[in-house]
């Protein structure tokens, strides 16, 4: 599976750990930064990742900061994107089976019910369940294409 993943600062450690982990399941990782744990602004990650998800060149997404607020608020921001933050494997699955999200948040500094490692195997394998979810999501994307800015 390819993979993108980005951080701010504060998941820079996180993101380190993640892109190891999973290269050595044999998933591609598409690093787009940061580099190191000077102060940064975490919009400029998460919109890449982002990019890369709704372009199409990646499955999934890894977004990290601090919380995973932020990077979460950035990534929702995207056409295509529906990016959930977990704490739990049961949020990561539910994630994916009822919301068909693209795009995980982490919070690198906040206590996780469960492995962080888990969380994101969790969500890669997990599959969007359609049935009654698909009208929902379909209702999420009619929003999106109601208030997106017209170019
Ligand atoms: C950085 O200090 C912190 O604000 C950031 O990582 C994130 O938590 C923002 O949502």
């Amino acid at each position: 599976m390819r993979i993108a993943i980005g951080s701010d600062h504060a998941g820079y450690e996180l993101k380190e750990r993640l892109k190891k982990y999973l290269v050595t399941r044999g998933h591609e990782v598409i690093d787009k930064g940061c580099v190191s744990t000077e102060s940064n602004d975490y919009p400029d990650f998460s919109e890449a990742v982002a990019l890369e998800v709704a372009n199409k060149s990646c499955e999934y997404g890894i977004v990290i900061c601090g919380t995973g607020i932020g990077v979460s608020i950035v990534a929702n921001k995207v056409p295509g994107i529906r990016s959930a933050l977990c704490l739990s494997k049961e949020m990561a699955y539910l994630a994916r089976a009822h919301n068909d999200a693209n795009v995980i948040a982490l919070g690198a500094r906040i206590k996780l019910i469960d492995e962080v490692e888990d969380i994101v195997i969790t969500f890669i394998t997990s599959s969007f369940e359609g049935g009654r979810h698909k009208k929902r999501v379909e209702k999420l994307k009619t929003i999106e294409e109601k208030f997106r800015c017209k170019q």
